[in-house]
């Protein structure tokens, strides 16, 4: 079983909808067991048992809200460069595109590979000039298609991820997905 934990902020439930799809998204892959817990609720442990995390924030003046830079501050240190090689990926929700949902998912990133993890972006796109190359993102709640597909699309990736770098699960790699993940690029 490939462990995926999904572990977020949300103030006001945007971000936490984007992770329900994200969970959604990671359970599409066979043999996945998917965490869904809020920063409240979770702690190292959680950390420990995952073999990939996607982690989400709404954007607070542009960068990531304050609970869930706290939440990483208070990590115990002696856990830190022992989790190294877990998988991980970002997403966020802004009030509006173009504010800064981004800069969030680069700093939410950035929480991630000081803490060791490999992280990724997706190359696919989910509807006509609409991709997740560094995260899923949404302004208010996620509920155009192409956000609901992204959100779903990084989790099952992360699933794929670490199926296949974790657990040695060839089959499970993206590039023998038989899956579109390109159709709204020749569209254009
Ligand atoms: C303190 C604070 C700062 C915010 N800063 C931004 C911002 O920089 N850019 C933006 O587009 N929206 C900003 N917003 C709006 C939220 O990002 C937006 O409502 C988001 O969808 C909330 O997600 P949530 O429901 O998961 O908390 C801010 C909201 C709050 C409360």
């Amino acid at each position: 079983m490939a462990k995926i934990l999904v572990l977020y902020h949300s103030n006001s439930g945007n971000t936490r909808r984007m992770a329900e799809l994200v969970a959604e998204g990671a359970g599409q892959l066979e043999r996945t067991e998917v965490r869904l817990k809020d920063i409240s609720v979770a702690d190292h442990t959680d950390l420990d048992w995952c073999d990939g995390i996607a982690l989400g924030s709404p954007t607070n003046y542009g960068s990531v809200s304050w609970q869930m830079k706290k939440w990483w501050d208070e990590q115990p240190i002696e856990n830190w460069g022992r989790r190294d090689g877990k998988i991980g990926c970002v997403f966020s929700s802004a009030g509006s595109w173009g504010g800064g949902q981004e800069w969030t998912c680069m700093t939410l990133m950035s929480l991630l590979i000081n803490y060791g993890f490999l992280v990724f972006g997706l190359t696919d796109y989910t509807g006509p000039r609409f991709s997740a190359h560094y995260g899923a993102i949404a302004a208010g709640p996620p509920v155009e298609e192409r956000e609901l597909a992204a959100c779903r699309r990084l989790g099952l990736r992360l699933s794929e991820w670490a199926a296949t770098l974790i657990e040695g699960r060839k089959e499970a790699h993206p590039l023998n997905q038989t899956y579109d993940r390109f159709g709204y690029l020749a569209s254009e």
